[in-house]
């Protein structure tokens, strides 16, 4: 049985909590594959609104298990916050929800060492969302990182004060003013990896191997979005995972020749939070009203959400990154009322006409070339079939699927569980 994949195709934020939730009751297994807690995936149902952070968006449903893999960066003090979030809904965390021993541990010292990276930044800095997830990965690839496998061995906490002590080191050597007690912050981790060693830890790749050839469905929940990629995002104001379909292989240990259907999400225009290029992005009336319609405040960090028209060139550069097969168009709501919609199918570079995302888009460089379409009216929150959806949506969605070579086959016209529309 082949194993799906859900994506974020823009600058994160998509929506990504609400469509997991939305299928999960297709499927066996939901599998987290990269970052960690600077994700903030919302799903809201029976007028209940949840953020999630690390523990995958399939947990409210009681036929799915929820595997958080080994691409994962792992917060115990978060994601002991999560499971007290848990607590009041009757869920059986111990059976339902299983992490990878192969995923890194954040330690307080790499959310510090975090804030003295950017600090050092100044006006440079990438907007992270503070959360350690840079130093933590670092620490991975430099072959010094802890893992969840690691707390089963009893001297986890010389490992821990060997890392720590070199973190120290270094954030002195940022020689930024970082204010903390280590102490306080060592109690609070302490306790949450006490929680965290209640949980069950698994070798996930051979779990889902197993659950693979038993012919359960499994569905890869991706985190941020293809434009934050390592390697294909807009480097350096990125995360540092790969958001895009090879990092499903490599965060839970799936073959590429089992992947099954990609299935890509995107809002019906363009966020993105923190700094970094944006071409499309809005300073004027548009831009604020898709901010405020749309409530465009990080789930993570509540900070307020950069806004701005669909772009094209960018989402057909993500749809061919990480072979995209079904697409499904987020918040249309939202772009109810505006007059004229638009998108920007081209790129004025340095004086050229293109089509394709060049190595470098800063305003400086690139001016979005927009094409003008009509808008709607009519408002579908309401709305539970495609048949109900206005005319001059459908045209959008139509432009969109033509241009991109995808069938968009969801429609999502609000926040909550219901307001999914099928097409
Ligand atoms: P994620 O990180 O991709 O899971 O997305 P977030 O949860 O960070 O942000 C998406 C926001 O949009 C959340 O507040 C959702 O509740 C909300 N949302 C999702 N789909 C829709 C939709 O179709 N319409 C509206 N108005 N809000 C939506
Ligand atoms: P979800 O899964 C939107 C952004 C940060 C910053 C950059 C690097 O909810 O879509 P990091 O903390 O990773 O060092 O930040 O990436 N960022 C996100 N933006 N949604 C997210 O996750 C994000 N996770 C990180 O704002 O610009
Ligand atoms: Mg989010």
């Amino acid at each position: 049985m082949a194993v799906d994949l859900l994506l974020g195709l823009q600058w994160g934020d998509e929506g990504k909590g609400k469509i997991v939730d939305v299928l999960t009751k297709d499927y066996d297994i939901i599998a987290r594959f990269q970052g960690g807690p600077n994700a903030g995936h919302t799903l809201e149902f029976d007028g209940i609104k949840h953020v999630l952070h690390t523990i995958p968006s399939g947990i409210f449903h009681k036929n799915a298990i929820n595997v958080v893999g080994n691409g994962v960066v792992i917060d115990p003090v978060i994601f002991k916050k999560e499971l007290d979030n848990l607590k009041k809904f009757d869920i059986d965390i111990k059976s339902k929800l299983l992490i990878s021993r192969k995923a890194h541990l954040i330690l307080p010292t790499h959310r510090l060492l975090d804030a003295a990276s950017e600090a050092s930044k100044g006006k440079a800095k990438i907007g992270s969302t503070l959360k350690g997830i840079g130093p933590t990965y670092m620490d991975k690839t430099g072959r010094n990182g802890m893992r969840i496998g690691d707390l089963e061995l009893d001297d986890w906490k010389d490992k821990y004060r060997a890392l720590a002590n070199k973190h120290e080191a270094m954030i002195d050597f940022y020689d930024v003013d970082i204010q903390y007690d280590l102490k306080d912050l060592e109690s609070d981790f302490c306790e949450a990896v006490e929680e965290l060693k209640k949980l069950t830890f698994i070798d996930s790749e051979e779990y889902l191997y197993q659950a693979q050839k038993k012919g359960k469905k499994i569905l890869a929940e991706g985190a941020q979005g293809s434009l934050l990629d390592i390697d294909f995002g807009t480097y350096p104001f990125v995360t540092s995972s790969n958001t895009t379909a090879a990092g499903a292989c490599t965060g839970l240990g799936v073959a590429p020749n089992q992947i099954g259907d990609v299935k890509g999400i995107f809002k019906a225009y363009t966020t993105r939070v923190g700094s970094g290029p944006f071409p499309t992005e809005l300073f004027d009336e548009d831009g604020e009203t898709m901010g405020r319609v749309g409530n465009e405040f990080g789930a993570t960090t509540g900070r307020p959400r950069r806004c701005g028209w669909l772009d094209l060139v960018a989402l057909k550069y993500a749809v061919q990154i990480n072979g995209v097969t079904v697409l499904m168009m987020m918040k249309g709501d939202v772009l109810s009322g505006f007059k004229k919609i638009k998108v920007c199918t081209a790129y004025n570079y340095k004086g050229e006409t293109i089509s394709h995302l060049p190595y470098n888009i800063e305003v400086e460089n690139v001016t979005p070339i927009y094409t003008e379409m009509e808008g709607w009216k009519q408002d579908l929150t309401k709305m539970t079939s495609a048949d109900e959806l206005p005319k001059n949506l459908n045209a959008y969605i139509d432009f969109l699927e033509t241009a991109l070579e995808v069938p968009i086959k969801i429609v999502s016209v609000g926040p909550d569980r219901t307001q999914t529309i099928h097409r």
